[in-house]
């Protein structure tokens, strides 16, 4: 058979990203141009920032991940784009590019969903990797507990009801004096704190169980972090960063392993940027050899947003026809499994 290359673009939030994908799973090149810095500044993504950037940077990006692929636009088979969820601006800008490339080279165009991307990481490292399979999505927009039924199609099992783990770093590791991107910053300082230091909850939702809920637990640090500064007590930040951390990892793989055991799913995939916490990869490999549960979780850089994995989710949209129509908008909400 024909080999199919994509070219995979990523432009939801911060990161302006290119990538070409041979096949679905091997990834040629995948350039990554970060505005980590910009936003620093700022304590947060700033949206109008972020589509600015994109702009400046979106041309550049593609034209180097075809260089170092090796390839033209000519040896293209189809553009795989981004389209939701993520911010509306910074979205708009890799849609508008890709429709642009795929009109004027007249090559399919496929809409991918951020999150099936960040599952489709888990498929550029681990050839022998394929659905069905539990799948546990840990990023700074979402969480989500998911079952992989078939290429593009999921069962939804459980997802936060109001922060998601990756904001409540991010907040966590503001309210400590980390600054952004907290996730990082959270997890280095972590290494040197006790996770018994402090006791934060571990919050189950009622009737959900597998569901999330991260606002109570970043009240609670916050909620000590005053009452330290009220009695003039003196903070171990490096303790509270490991107790926050060791409370969002527990609800993290206690309802991954519910799932695993109530749906008899033996491998788990994890997915999203908070999956390159290296605590929490740990306890995801206790808990899972304990269980017998084969794990797989991207590589660092395949965890974080990317765009090889927008790559590999194309290609599975691509060979299953699901093409976009040129009318493709930026879907600020989308809901994952909707088209
Ligand atoms: O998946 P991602 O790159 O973007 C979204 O789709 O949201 O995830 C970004 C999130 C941020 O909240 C960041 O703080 C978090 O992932 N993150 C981490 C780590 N690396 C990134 N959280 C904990 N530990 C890390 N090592
Ligand atoms: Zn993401």
């Amino acid at each position: 058979m024909k080999d199919v290359l994509i070219l995979g673009i990523e432009s939801s939030c911060d990161e302006t990203a290119a990538s070409v994908v041979k096949n679905g799973r091997e990834v040629l090149s995948n350039v990554i141009s970060s505005q980590i810095d910009l936003h620093t500044l700022y304590g947060g993504v700033v949206p109008e920032i972020a589509s600015r950037k994109h702009i400046e940077r979106i041309n550049q990006v593609i034209r180097q991940a075809l260089s170092e692929a090796d390839v033209t636009l000519e040896d293209l088979d189809a553009i795989g784009v981004t389209y939701g969820p993520g911010l509306v601006g910074a979205l708009l800008v890799g849609v508008a590019e890709a429709k642009a490339i795929a009109w004027a080279k007249k090559l399919p165009l496929v809409g991918v969903h951020h999150i099936e991307g960040h599952i489709s990481a888990n498929y550029i490292e681990n050839k022998d990797l394929e659905p069905p399979f539990l799948c546990e999505i840990i990023s700074g927009g979402h969480t989500h507990l998911v079952i992989v039924k078939d290429y593009g199609e999921f069962e939804i099992l459980g997802r936060t009801r109001d922060d998601a783990a990756g904001e409540a770093f991010d907040k966590v590791a503001r309210a400590i004096g980390l600054g952004y991107p907290g996730g990082p910053k959270v997890d280095k300082l972590a290494k040197e704190g006790n996770p018994d230091a402090v006791f934060f909850p571990r919050a189950h939702v009622d009737e959900a169980p597998y569901d999330f809920s991260f606002s109570g637990l970043k009240s609670a640090v916050l909620n000590y972090l005053n009452k330290a500064k009220m009695t003039g007590e003196e903070v171990n930040r490096a303790d509270v960063a490991a107790s926050f951390q060791q409370s969002v990892i527990d609800v993290l793989v206690d309802n991954a392993m519910r799932a695993a055991k109530d749906y008899d799913m033996h491998v788990l995939a994890l997915a999203g940027g908070v999956a390159s916490n290296s605590a929490l990869r740990k306890a995801f490999e206790e808990a899972c050899a304990k269980k017998r549960i084969k794990l797989y979780r991207p590589s660092p850089v395949y965890c974080t947003d990317n765009a090889a994995m927008i790559g590999s989710a194309a290609y599975y949209e691509f060979i299953n026809g699901r093409i976009s129509g040129w009318d493709l908008n930026a879907v600020p909400n989308l809901k994952l499994g909707e088209r």
